[in-house]
Formats: C-alpha cells, sequence, structure tokens
C-alpha cells in the first residue's frame, strides 16, 4: 500500500470500506431490515459495527496512517489531498453512525418491549400456607378451656429433675427416671417426658386457686413405629381450688370429649395409677365413629382409650407450698398426637411430622 501514492491509498480504503459496509447498509435504510433482528441478533449487529469503525477510523487505521501522509506530499497537493482525506473520514462517519443509531434505538425499543408487562394478564397467587394438623387442633383445645376459665400455660421443653420427676412425687428409682426412657442432655438436664412438669411450674409461678392447660411437646426414647414417635404433644390439665373434687374432674373431661367428638359421646373411668395423683384413673370415651358398636378405630371394643387424670397428690400440692388440708385437686393428661391420629385415621402417626405438603395440605 506504502508504493502507491497517498491519493490512491485513501481510494482503496474507502472502497474496501463500501464492501464492508454492504451488509450494515440495509440498517441505515427502511425499518424491515431492522426489524428483522431479535435483541440478540441486533447486539451482534451493533458489536460488529463497532468492529467496523475501529478498523476504519480508529487511532490505527489504515486512514489515520493517511493523514500522517498529509505533511509529505509535495505542498501545492497538499490542500487538495488534505481535503480528500478529510471527505472520506466524515463519509465513513455518517455512514457508520447512522447505523449505529439506528441499531441503539431499536436495541432500546427491543429492551422495552421484553421488559414490558402485560397489565391484563392475571395474576400469580401466592401460595399459601396452612396450618399442622396438631396445630389446629391445639387450638380446638385451647379454645376449649379458655372457655371454660382455663389459662394456657408454656412450660418448658428441658427441665431439671426437680420438675421432670421429683417434684411430681416420682420416685428416684422409677423406671421412668431411668436413661432408657428418658432424653438427657450432656449437661444432666431431662427432655421433659410428659407436660405433668408444668402444674409445679404453674403452681410456683401463679400460686393457688389454679386453672390451666398446658399444650407443648414431650420427649421419650422410643422407638418410631406407626403409633410412637419420640416426640410428641401432650395437653396437660390442672384445676386446685378449696372443694374440688372427682366429680368435677369426671364433669371437665366429659365435657371436653362432647365438645370434640358430639354431645352423645360417653366418658368412662378406670382405676390406674400414676405418682402425681390419688386416686388416679384413665379415661375413654366411647367411639365417635361406630357410637360404641365397634369398629376398626375402636378396635371393636367401643371405647376409645385416651389420657391419664386423678386428684392431684398431697406430696405434690406439699412441694408448691400449698396445704392439701385445704385445697385440693385434679389432673389430667393426654397425647394431641393421639387424638389427632384417631380423628384423622391415619394408619401412621409418624405422617405427622414428614413434612409431606401432600398430606399436610389435607388438613384445613
Ligand atoms: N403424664 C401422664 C402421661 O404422660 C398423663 C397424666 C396422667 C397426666 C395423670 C396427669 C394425670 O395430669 O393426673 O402418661
Amino acid at each position: 500500500m506504502t508504493d502507491q501514492s497517498p491519493q490512491i491509498q485513501i481510494e482503496t480504503i474507502n472502497k474496501a470500506f463500501d464492501q464492508e459496509f454492504e451488509r450494515f447498509a440495509p440498517f441505515g435504510g427502511d425499518v424491515s431490515a431492522l426489524a428483522a433482528l431479535n435483541l440478540e441478533q441486533a447486539l451482534a449487529e451493533q458489536r460488529a459495527v463497532s468492529d467496523l469503525r475501529t478498523r476504519y477510523l480508529g487511532k490505527k487505521s489504515a486512514l489515520a496512517a493517511t493523514k500522517k501522509l498529509i505533511g509529505r506530499v509535495a505542498p501545492e497537493e497538499r490542500a487538495s489531498f488534505g481535503k480528500q482525506v478529510q471527505t472520506v473520514e466524515d463519509r465513513l462517519t455518517t455512514m457508520v453512525e447512522q447505523v449505529e443509531l439506528r441499531l441503539e434505538n431499536h436495541i432500546q425499543d427491543a429492551r422495552t418491549a421484553r421488559e414490558s408487562i402485560d397489565v391484563t394478564l392475571p395474576g400469580r397467587r401466592p401460595r399459601r400456607g396452612h396450618r399442622h394438623p396438631i396445630t389446629l387442633l391445639r387450638e380446638r383445645l385451647e379454645d376449649i378451656f379458655v372457655s371454660l376459665g382455663y389459662a394456657i400455660e408454656d412450660g418448658r421443653e428441658i427441665e431439671t429433675d426437680f420438675y421432670n420427676f421429683t417434684a411430681l412425687n416420682i420416685p428416684e428409682n422409677h423406671p421412668a427416671c431411668g436413661k432408657a426412657d428418658t432424653f438427657y442432655t450432656t449437661d444432666g438436664f431431662a427432655l421433659r417426658s410428659q407436660t405433668s412438669t408444668v402444674q409445679i411450674h404453674a403452681m410456683q409461678r401463679r400460686g393457688v386457686p389454679v386453672r390451666m392447660i398446658a399444650p407443648g411437646r414431650v420427649f421419650r426414647r422410643d422407638t418410631p413405629d406407626p403409633t410412637h414417635n419420640p416426640m410428641f404433644f401432650q395437653v396437660e390439665g390442672l384445676c386446685v381450688d378449696r372443694g374440688i373434687t372427682m366429680a368435677h374432674l369426671k364433669g371437665t373431661v366429659g365435657e371436653l370429649l362432647r365438645r370434640m367428638f358430639g354431645p352423645d359421646t360417653v366418658t368412662r373411668f378406670r382405676p390406674s395409677y400414676f405418682p402425681f395423683t390419688e386416686p388416679s384413673a384413665e379415661f375413654d370415651f366411647s367411639c365417635f365413629k361406630c357410637k360404641g358398636s365397634g369398629c376398626r378405630i375402636c378396635k371393636n371394643s367401643g371405647w376409645i382409650e385416651l389420657g391419664g387424670c386423678g386428684m392431684v397428690h398431697p406430696n405434690v400440692l406439699r412441694t408448691v407450698g400449698v396445704d392439701p388440708q385445704e385445697y385440693s385437686g385434679f389432673a389430667f393428661g393426654f397425647g394431641i398426637d393421639r387424638m389427632c391420629g384417631l380423628m384423622y385415621e391415619l394408619d401412621d402417626i409418624r405422617l405427622l411430622f414428614e413434612n409431606d405438603v401432600r398430606f399436610l395440605e389435607k388438613f384445613e
């Protein structure tokens, strides 16, 4: 190239540019060529034009090199050569700029179109969660007891042996104290194995008379199977006042079960033993499904066993500074998971804690 006269070099550049520019020329013309480009294609063309600009108009371009020759051409040709270089540079610049501008506008439009939203489209509905079946049941139980004048107590899940056993009149050699049944932390605290612990806290904190229920988690070293979980929920109830008798206990438990399972539900009490009550009983209710005639749920007995109860043991009252000569009370406790399993006829209560949304969604 350097052998050619500067004027011819300029012409060569001009022609080479035209050849390369040919494919971009339509973008400067009518809109159809641009309209055919999607956003990605337009961006690619933009990069190609930018590359063309660098090669023909950049600092290292052949055109830039010819500019340096202006000072070296014969003085009489200098003005016209200078003008020639300038004309070509202006022409190339104008052509490139026009295509750049059109491409840029097209890209902006394509971006806007892509980002615009159709406000007439129906919205995406967020999926609403709902409460766990155990929570639903706990709230029903709480409503019943609140309507009977009971307070809701919130106990603690980690206890000292005093609350878990001693204060409940459970002798130290009782099997429930052993490591085989109760989970212990490395510091020797027990994960409570029953909500009866809250009886003690409630009387210490509120004094007597007291009427409270305490729903909450309990823990036992059971191997999980269709009817056992090492963690489950219980509700504890406690009523202490002057003149409280077993009749109050039977009336309260009976009322609870009628409200849960229907007005014709019959409650039955069987003598039993619990260290923290004397006398103690277990309570059953007539099967809500077969009304006592026998079915799969009640294992053909007509009765469903639910929980334990009794008159608060004088030792328990004394431990919290209440005089058993003056006050008496009843207590009861039962499993929420068990009740839940019965009511919803679950073959396996482990389902309650598997977090399978397909299962949990069935309860509302
Ligand atoms: N805590 C007992 C259990 O987990 C249930 C129980 C029995 C609670 C008798 C009581 C009661 O309050 O008086 O098996």
